[in-house]
């Protein structure tokens, strides 16, 4: 099959890429490398010996998206690009409807027009909003998110439930990741953060090889097990997978189907720094500091519908992801720079 990847170069993307070239799949990427680097690619090539076609292009450029679509004549689509920053969302809300759900609508509208039937879309358990209970489940109300980046994928979930309601020969699957973490085993592809990182785990590899002193957890007064946040943290490769089993899914024709990717286990912000303590026998300085103003409390999927409908399911666990994030970022103290 040929699929092609908006947002290919970035972190979820590039190990979706090379997923897909593993299982066979021909690529087409379509990024503007406005939060990665073109060296990417060739560190795709070095994994699969293979490249991915690459076209640096916006996806709100319909003119030039066109001529893609007419030249490659895809059989899927997965839709990773856009801006993913919470708190810069909050300062550039504009700039987030624009890229984001702009990026979506020229997307959804060329894809109708070259008859293009399945599409995979990116979005996030930040759509759960202040969950009332967990774990969270996909018919979880969604909206009342504390901040614009969340509200992005709310609205873009909707245009893709439309559109799917008016055509039943589309096929939509929409992935809610929890928290993705850790890079490729071959530690030449993962996370690479532009400035200093809002996430917690590059943070934490930034504390590791010491270009960042100290970690600040956020909040140690929740009510959780050690009052710390808790998160489902997944392994970006299990992720990556997803990807390939939606897209199996969606070539069974089934309409629209969302599933939760996650690994249905919450773990806190302090176990988190002691797995990657102990996975690669280093000691993170932390100091404890107010909440972060939007955080929720706990957050964490259940993942059986994934499981049920795709037989998909998260195999690595934390202590994976730990030591799979510090080969990376050993390997790549600048990232890809
Ligand atoms: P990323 O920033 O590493 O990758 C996104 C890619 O999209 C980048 O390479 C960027 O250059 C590109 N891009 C952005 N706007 C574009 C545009 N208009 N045209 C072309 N390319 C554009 O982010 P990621 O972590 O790989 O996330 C991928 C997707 O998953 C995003 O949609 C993000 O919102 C979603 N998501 C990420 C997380 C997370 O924690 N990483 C969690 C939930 C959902
Ligand atoms: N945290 C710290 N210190 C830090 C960074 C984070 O203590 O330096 C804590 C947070 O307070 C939270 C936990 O670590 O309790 C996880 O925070 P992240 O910023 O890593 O992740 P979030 O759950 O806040 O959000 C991420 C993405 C969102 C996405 C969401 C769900 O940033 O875009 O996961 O997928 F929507």
């Amino acid at each position: 099959m040929k699929i092609l990847v908006t947002g290919g170069a970035g972190y979820i993307g590039s190990h979706t890429v090379c997923a897909l070239l593993k299982q066979g799949d021909e690529v087409v990427i379509v990024d503007n490398l406005c939060n990665s680097k073109i060296e990417v690619l060739k560190r795709i090539e070095k994994i699969c010996g293979k490249t991915p076609t690459f076209y640096q292009i916006s996806v709100q450029d319909e003119v030039k998206l066109d001529e893609v679509f007419s030249n490659e004549h895809v059989d899927a689509i997965i839709h990773f690009a856009g801006l993913k920053s919470v708190g810069e969302s909050v300062l550039k809300p504009d700039l987030y409807y624009s890229n984001n759900v702009g990026s979506s609508e020229v997307l959804i509208k060329l894809m109708k027009k070259h008859h293009v039937k399945n599409i995979v879309f990116s979005s996030s358990a930040t759509v759960y909003g202040t969950p009332k209970r967990v774990p969270l489940y996909e018919s979880d109300p969604i909206g009342g998110c504390t901040n614009p980046y969340g509200e992005t994928k709310v609205v873009i979930e909707k245009m893709l439930q439309e559109e799917a309601k008016k055509d039943p020969s589309l096929n939509v699957a929409i992935l809610r990741y929890f928290n993705p973490i850790g890079a490729h085993p071959s530690g030449l592809i993962g996370e690479d953060p532009q400035g200093i990182p809002n996430n917690l785990m590059p943070y934490i590899t930034q504390v590791a090889c010491k270009k960042l002193e100290c970690l600040n957890v956020f909040g140690n007064d929740y009510d959780t097990v050690d009052g710390t946040g808790v998160r489902d943290y997944i392994h970006v490769m299990d992720l990556a997978d997803g990807h390939l089993a939606a897209l199996n899914k969606l070539y069974q024709n089934p309409g629209l189907v969302i599933y939760n990717l996650g690994t249905g286990k919450g773990t806190s912000v302090l176990e988190l720094i002691h797995a990657f303590e102990k996975a690669n026998n280093l000691i993170i300085p932390y100091v404890i500091k107010p909440r972060r103003p939007g955080d929720i409390a706990t957050s964490y999927a259940n993942a059986d519908k994934a499981y049920q409908e795709m037989k998909w399911k998260a195999k690595y666990n934390i202590i994976d992801c730990c030591k799979d994030a510090w080969n990376w970022q050993k390997n790549n103290p600048n990232g890809y720079n």
